[in-house]
Parts: C-alpha cells; sequence; structure tokens
C-alpha cells in the first residue's frame, strides 16, 4: 500500500510548551486509523498540522512523498478534510453550508445530491432550508460533516465527530464512514468514545505531547 502521509521528526512548540514531540509515522492509504489519549495530549493539534491548518514548528510532513507546505491550501483542503471537534455553521441556512462546496468548486448546486446525503444521516429534505439557529447540536454536527463529504476528499479527519449523538446517530455515522473507507476514503478519527477503542482496528495513541509505541 502506499503511503499517504508521511511525518518525520516533528515537533510543535508555542513559547516554551513543547506541546508535540518528535512524533514520526507512516500513514498507508486507505487506512481507518484511531488517535486516542488524554484530554491534552495533542491529539487535534496533530491533526490540525496534517490538514494544513497549522504549521509545524520542526519537521517534515509529506502528503503522497510532497511536503504539505508546497500544496495551495484551498487545492489541499479538498483532498484532506477536517471535520471539527466543535464544529459551526455558518450563514443563515443548512442550504448556505451545505452550498459551500459547490461554490468553491464553482458548481452547481445539486439539490438532489445533497438530499441523498443528509438522508445518510438520518435528516430529511426540511433540514435544507432549516435555519442554522434551530437545528440541535448533534444534527449540526452530522451537518457539518455532510460539507466534508460532498465532495469525497481523500482523506477525512475527524475529530470527537460523534461526540454529542446519541447511540442511533454514532451507528448511522459508523456505518456511513465505513461505507466511505470501503469505497476508498483514509480517516483518521480522533475520539475518546470506548465503543469505537474497542472496535477499532489500527490505532495510535498520543501522551503528553508523545506518539507511544506503535
Ligand atoms: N495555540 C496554543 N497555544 C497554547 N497552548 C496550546 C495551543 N494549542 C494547543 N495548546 C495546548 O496543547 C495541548 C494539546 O491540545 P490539543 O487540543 O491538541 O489536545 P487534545 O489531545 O486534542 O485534547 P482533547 O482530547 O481534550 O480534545 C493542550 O494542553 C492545549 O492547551
Ligand atoms: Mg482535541
Amino acid at each position: 500500500m502506499e503511503k499517504i502521509f508521511e511525518v518525520r521528526n516533528l515537533f510543535y512548540q508555542v513559547g516554551e510548551t513543547k506541546i508535540l514531540k518528535d512524533i514520526n509515522l507512516e500513514i498507508e492509504q486507505g487506512k481507518y486509523l484511531t488517535v486516542v489519549g488524554p484530554s491534552g495530549s495533542g491529539k487535534s493539534t496533530f491533526m490540525r498540522i496534517l490538514a494544513s491548518m497549522i504549521s509545524a514548528t520542526t519537521g517534515e510532513v509529506l502528503f503522497h512523498g510532497k511536503d504539505i507546505a508546497t500544496f495551495e491550501p484551498t487545492k489541499y483542503r479538498q483532498k484532506v478534510s477536517y471535520a471539527f471537534q466543535q464544529p459551526t455553521l455558518f450563514g443563515k441556512t443548512v442550504r448556505d453550508n451545505l452550498a459551500f462546496p459547490f461554490e468553491v468548486r464553482k458548481q452547481e448546486f445539486d439539490e438532489s445530491k445533497v438530499i441523498k446525503y443528509l438522508e445518510m444521516v438520518n435528516l430529511n429534505q426540511t433540514y435544507i432550508d432549516k435555519s442554522v439557529n434551530d437545528v440541535s447540536g448533534g444534527e449540526k454536527q452530522r451537518i457539518a460533516l455532510l460539507r466534508n463529504l460532498l465532495f469525497q476528499p481523500e482523506v477525512l479527519i475527524t475529530d470527537e465527530v460523534t461526540a454529542g449523538l446519541d447511540t442511533e446517530n454514532k451507528a448511522i455515522v459508523h456505518k456511513m464512514l465505513n461505507e466511505f473507507n470501503q469505497r476508498g476514503l483514509t480517516i483518521l478519527r480522533v475520539t475518546h468514545d470506548e465503543t469505537e477503542i474497542a472496535n477499532a482496528t489500527d490505532k495510535i495513541t498520543i501522551k503528553d505531547g508523545v506518539l507511544q509505541n506503535v
């Protein structure tokens, strides 16, 4: 399998505080990798670096063998998509959010595609015209996730995206992500969820900014 990410001697420091310390890791294309570790250990920071939202202080991150800093940010984000730990919806309606992935690609809004995707996460078509103020936290999380998936990226990074969901909706999201993974999407999933951790096939642990032996 081809390596999609190679991380070498990565450090991330803010002021005097070392948040990530000498991370070395290779991730193969097509993996579903679960990232665990105590709160504050550096998981989100590491994911934000892989998503090129922040830059490592020192060290290398290669995507398909190329330094991620050399990619054009908008293009890179279409390849490596980060689903936030605390997503926010922008604009006025759900439509504003789900139209955005089409707009950045200069494509017409495809309402039937959007309805299909909403149904994948247990939301019906009436959600399209709901105000962003009238959707629950768990609904917001699922809508935000669709923003990442309407156009399939190469890598999806999910940062505790099921944390606010009930068992039924967690299962729906798991099924959807499994299907995308089977269709070739590489997934990096940060979670504290006991069941998700127990079911993980590939897992890495970060403690106090250090990647534990893999
Ligand atoms: N820009 C920053 N400035 C100062 N400290 C930061 C910054 N970003 C992150 N940190 C600190 O780095 C540590 C790691 O944060 P991070 O968000 O990566 O943890 P996490 O493993 O995702 O935790 P959680 O499981 O609670 O989400 C924390 O102590 C955090 O306060
Ligand atoms: Mg986090």
